[in-house]
């Protein structure tokens, strides 16, 4: 079984994503953290993250095991993450990768957000999770604040509209809902209330 979730930043698609998998007995692929490290390794070399060459080379050199989530989940490398992904290089350099982790027995959860359009357009459920920006920032800030990084919730917010706009915006697999993906809006619902939608979606499709 594969399932695909998208959805826009912060969106909970992560957590989702870790909970259907676990509940399922399914691999779980958080396929930003793909691009997070691509722009993490972009700028750390000195370089900058709309550096078209350098973020191809750096896609194509990746090892996409054994990632530190802690580095490549700051600010700073979430925003440069979506300026690497634009790079349709970029994105062919990691798509073998994410095709062949889905296509592994049992079965694989991959979020992401070309993941029931480019990467799994043969997926068994597809999930498109959305929240709106407010409640978005909202969740974001609170897990930055726990993890004592100090950061405004207005800067938050800000850095999510220009995410949404750029990732939706660009030319190569823009973030959109696949025409056969189920809509979860998850600005009133707490994680349990989403895995319990989810989980009755892809009851559906079994
Ligand atoms: O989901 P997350 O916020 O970690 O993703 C970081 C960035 O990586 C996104 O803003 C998006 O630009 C890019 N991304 C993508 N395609 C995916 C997953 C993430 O373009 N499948």
């Amino acid at each position: 079984m594969i399932i695909a979730i998208d959805g826009p930043a912060a969106s909970g698609k992560g957590t989702l994503g870790k909970r259907l998998a676990a509940h399922y007995g399914l691999r779980h692929l958080d396929t930003g953290l793909l691009y997070r490290a691509v722009a993490h390794a972009v700028l750390s070399a000195g370089h900058a993250a709309d550096d078209r060459s350098r973020a191809a080379a750096a896609a194509q050199a990746l090892d996409p095991t054994g990632f530190d989530e802690a580095v490549l989940k700051s600010q700073a490398v979430g925003e440069a993450s979506s300026v690497v992904s634009a790079f349709p290089e970029v994105r062919a350099a990691l798509f073998a990768f994410q095709q062949e982790f889905a296509a592994e027995p049992p079965g694989a959860v991959l979020d992401g957000r070309d993941i029931g359009t480019v990467i799994c357009p043969q997926a068994d459920v597809k999930i498109f999770v959305t929240a709106s920006p407010e409640a978005r920032a909202h969740r974001r800030w609170l897990e930055f604040s726990a993890r004592g990084l100090p950061v405004a919730e207005a800067e938050v917010l800000a850095d999510i509209r220009r995410r949404d706009e750029r990732d939706s915006g660009r030319a190569v697999a823009p973030l959109k809902a696949a025409d056969d993906a189920h809509v979860l809006d998850t600005t009133e619902l707490d994680v349990e209330a989403a895995v319990a939608a989810a989980i009755v979606l892809v009851e559906a499709r079994r």
